[in-house]
């Protein structure tokens, strides 16, 4: 039995690398993990030149990569949130699994786990991406997220922006609760001149978040992993 992860986060050693892999590690199977920034992967041009055929002529290293995907009988597929949605490497994937849902709905015996780490909308990412691979005929046997580090703990000037991500998600100002300041509370503090898009100010009382000292997050990515076990 094989189980491939796919990563769609450009970071070195990445939550969503992390998570993915605790995935893998746990069903069992001979696995492979395969991180999209690492290799070229490029949109669906929507030639529609699979549709007969469910190979995609588009000349890049889909190529290989899609024979891995036939080849596995799970898949684990994961991605940071960027703007909302899912990274433009696994958005590219995924569009390019297009190529296998014509007339014979290839994916259709596999199954698969989704899973998204972000700051506020990471859910909305899992779930789209579970979707996708639904609309292939896969089985999505789980889907889970997880904060993550947010990009101001690590750009520099990210105690003083204006644009910090705690004002951009704060209650205040969307008037919704992304589990933001819970989250990452005793990670930073905001100080009284803070004022969001005008004026930042913040202290960083920790620069990391890693989901490795979450044994709840690395509990789920284990059950999921296990999850793929049983039905493979
Ligand atoms: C270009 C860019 C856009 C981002 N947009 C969002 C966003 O819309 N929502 C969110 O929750 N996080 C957003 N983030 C933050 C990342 O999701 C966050 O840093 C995450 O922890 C990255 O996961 P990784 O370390 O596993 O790659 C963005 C980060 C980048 C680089």
């Amino acid at each position: 039995m094989k189980v491939l992860g796919v990563s769609g986060s450009p970071t070195k050693n990445s939550n969503t690398d992390v998570l993915v892999k605790a995935v893998l590690d746990a069903t069992g199977a001979e696995t492979e993990f395969v991180k999209l920034s690492e290799i070229n992967v490029g949109p669906c041009i929507a030639c529609m030149k699979c549709v007969h055929t469910n190979v995609c002529v588009v000349h890049d290293d889909f190529r290989w990569l899609s024979e891995k995907v036939m080849e596995a009988d799970g898949i684990v597929i994961g991605s940071p949130t960027y703007y909302g949605a899912a990274s433009a490497f696994m958005k590219a994937f995924i569009e390019r699994l297009y190529s296998k849902r014509h007339l014979k709905l290839l994916l259709s015996k596999k199954v698969a786990v989704t899973l998204a780490v972000g700051v506020a909308s990471e859910q909305m990412v899992a779930q789209w991406m579970g979707d996708a691979l639904k609309a292939g005929g896969m089985e999505v046997v789980g889907t889970m997220t997880a904060k993550g580090t947010p990009c101001c703990f690590v750009c520099g000037p990210g105690e003083s922006c204006a644009f910090t991500i705690w004002n951009v998600y704060s209650k205040e100002l969307t008037g919704m609760d992304f589990g933001v300041e819970e989250a990452y509370e005793g990670y930073l503090e905001l100080l009284p001149d803070n004022k969001p898009y005008v004026n930042g100010s913040a202290r960083f009382l920790k620069s990391y978040r890693s989901v490795k000292d979450e044994p709840d997050v690395m509990a789920e990515a284990k059950k999921l992993g296990e999850l793929i076990k049983e039905r493979i």
